[in-house]
C-alpha cells in the first residue's frame, strides 16, 4: 500500500448557483392569504423575497444546473470529475438518492455519488467529507452540491415557517491543491434537539420551534466559530469574509457581535433576496460574494452552517 502524498491539499477553485426564476416577495405571500406582513418579515427574519422553483425544477435539475457552471467557471470538464457529494434534505422520495442523477445529468456518470443530509448544515458536511477525499487521495475533482427544494415541503397555513424558506442550489469544485485551502472542520450535533425542526411522519410540511431554534443559534454556535478558526489557525480578526447559514439576519447579526468582527470583515447577508435555503444557503452566499467582487481571491472566510437535527459545521477556506 502507498500512502497519499503528504503535501497534498485541498481548495475550492470554482462555484456555481442556481437561482430559480420565480420570485415570491413579503406582499406576494400576505396577497395568498398568509396571514403576515411585509413589515413583519422584514423586520423578524431580514427576508424580502425568496426564489421559487417552478413544478418542473427539482433538487436534481438545480443541483445539475450549478454544478455545469461551476464546472464551466473551473473551465473543466464534466469527466474531470471523480466524486459528487449532494446535500439535500429536501429530495420527494429517500430512494434512490439524487447524487448518481446529478452526476449523469451533467455527463459525469459513472463516478462515486452520494447524497449527505445534515440538514442546513450540509454544504459544510460536504464540503469536509470532500477536502478529506482530496487530501487522502480517495479523489482528485469533488463537486459538493447543496440543493434544496423547500417549497416542497412548507404548509402555506404555517406563517411560522413558510415565509422562511426558498429554493435554489450552489456547487463547489473541490481540487487538490499544493496550500491548504479547506481547514479542519469543527462540527458537532444534539439528536435531543430533533424535534425542534423536522417533517414528522404523520405530517407532510416542516413543523419548527422557531424561537427555540434562534436561542440555540445565538448562544450556543459562536464557540464552534472560534473551533473552526483554532484549527485553521487563523484569528477571527484576520479573515476577510464571514459566511453564516442563512436562517434569520437577526442570527447573522448575533453571531457577528458574538464573535466580535471587525468592521472590515465582510459578511454574508444573502437572505433578504433569498431566504433560507438549507443547505444551498452557505455556498449560494459565498456564491454571490465572490460573483459581485465583494470579497478578495486567496482571501479567508470562515463558513457556518447549522440546522435541523440539530447539526452544525463550520471550517475556514481560501476563497476561491
Ligand atoms: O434553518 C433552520 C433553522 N431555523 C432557524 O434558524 C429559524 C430560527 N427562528 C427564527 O428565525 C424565528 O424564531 C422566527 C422568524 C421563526 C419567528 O420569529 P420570532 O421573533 O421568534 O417570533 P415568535 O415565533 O416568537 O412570534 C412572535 C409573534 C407571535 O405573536 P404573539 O403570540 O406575540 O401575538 C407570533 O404569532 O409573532 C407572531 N408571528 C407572526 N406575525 C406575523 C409569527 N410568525 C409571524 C408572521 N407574521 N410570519
Amino acid at each position: 500500500m502507498i500512502a497519499p502524498d503528504p503535501l497534498r491539499h485541498a481548495r475550492i477553485t470554482a462555484l456555481g448557483e442556481h437561482r430559480p426564476a420565480g420570485v415570491l416577495t413579503n406582499n406576494d405571500l400576505a396577497g395568498r392569504g398568509v396571514d403576515t406582513t411585509d413589515e413583519w418579515i422584514r423586520n423578524r427574519t431580514g427576508i424580502a423575497r425568496r426564489h421559487i422553483a417552478a413544478a418542473d425544477e427539482t433538487v436534481i435539475t438545480m443541483a445539475a444546473e450549478a454544478s455545469a457552471k461551476a464546472l464551466a467557471a473551473a473551465g473543466l470538464d464534466p469527466r474531470d470529475i471523480d466524486l459528487l457529494v449532494l446535500a439535500t434534505c429536501t429530495m420527494r422520495n429517500p430512494i434512490p438518492g439524487g447524487a448518481a442523477r446529478v452526476a449523469s445529468a451533467i455527463g459525469a456518470g459513472g463516478i462515486g455519488a452520494f447524497d449527505l443530509n445534515a440538514a442546513c448544515g450540509g454544504f459544510c458536511y460536504a464540503l469536509s467529507v470532500a477536502a478529506d477525499a482530496v487530501r487522502t487521495g480517495s479523489a482528485d475533482r469533488v463537486l459538493v452540491v447543496g440543493s434544496e427544494k423547500l417549497t416542497d415541503w412548507l404548509d402555506w397555513d404555517d406563517r411560522g415557517t413558510c415565509i422562511l424558506f426558498g429554493d435554489g442550489a450552489a456547487a463547489a469544485i473541490v481540487e487538490a491543491s499544493d496550500e491548504p485551502g479547506i481547514g479542519p472542520v469543527a462540527w458537532g450535533s444534539d439528536g435531543l434537539g430533533a424535534d425542534l425542526v423536522s417533517v414528522p411522519v404523520d405530517d407532510w410540511a416542516i413543523r419548527m420551534d422557531g424561537p427555540a431554534v434562534f436561542r440555540w443559534a445565538t448562544t450556543q454556535l459562536a464557540p464552534v466559530a472560534h473551533r473552526a478558526c483554532k484549527l485553521a489557525g487563523v484569528d477571527v480578526a484576520d479573515l476577510d469574509a464571514f459566511v453564516p447559514h442563512q436562517a434569520n439576519l437577526r442570527i447573522v447579526d448575533a453571531l457577528v457581535r458574538a464573535l466580535k468582527l471587525p468592521d472590515r470583515v465582510v459578511v454574508a447577508r444573502d437572505i433578504a433576496d433569498t431566504g433560507n435555503t438549507s443547505a444551498a444557503s452557505v455556498p449560494l452566499a459565498l456564491s454571490r460574494l465572490v460573483a459581485a467582487g465583494d470579497v478578495p481571491s486567496g482571501g479567508q472566510a470562515l463558513l457556518l452552517a447549522f440546522g435541523a437535527g440539530l447539526t452544525y459545521a463550520g471550517q475556514v477556506i481560501r476563497i476561491p
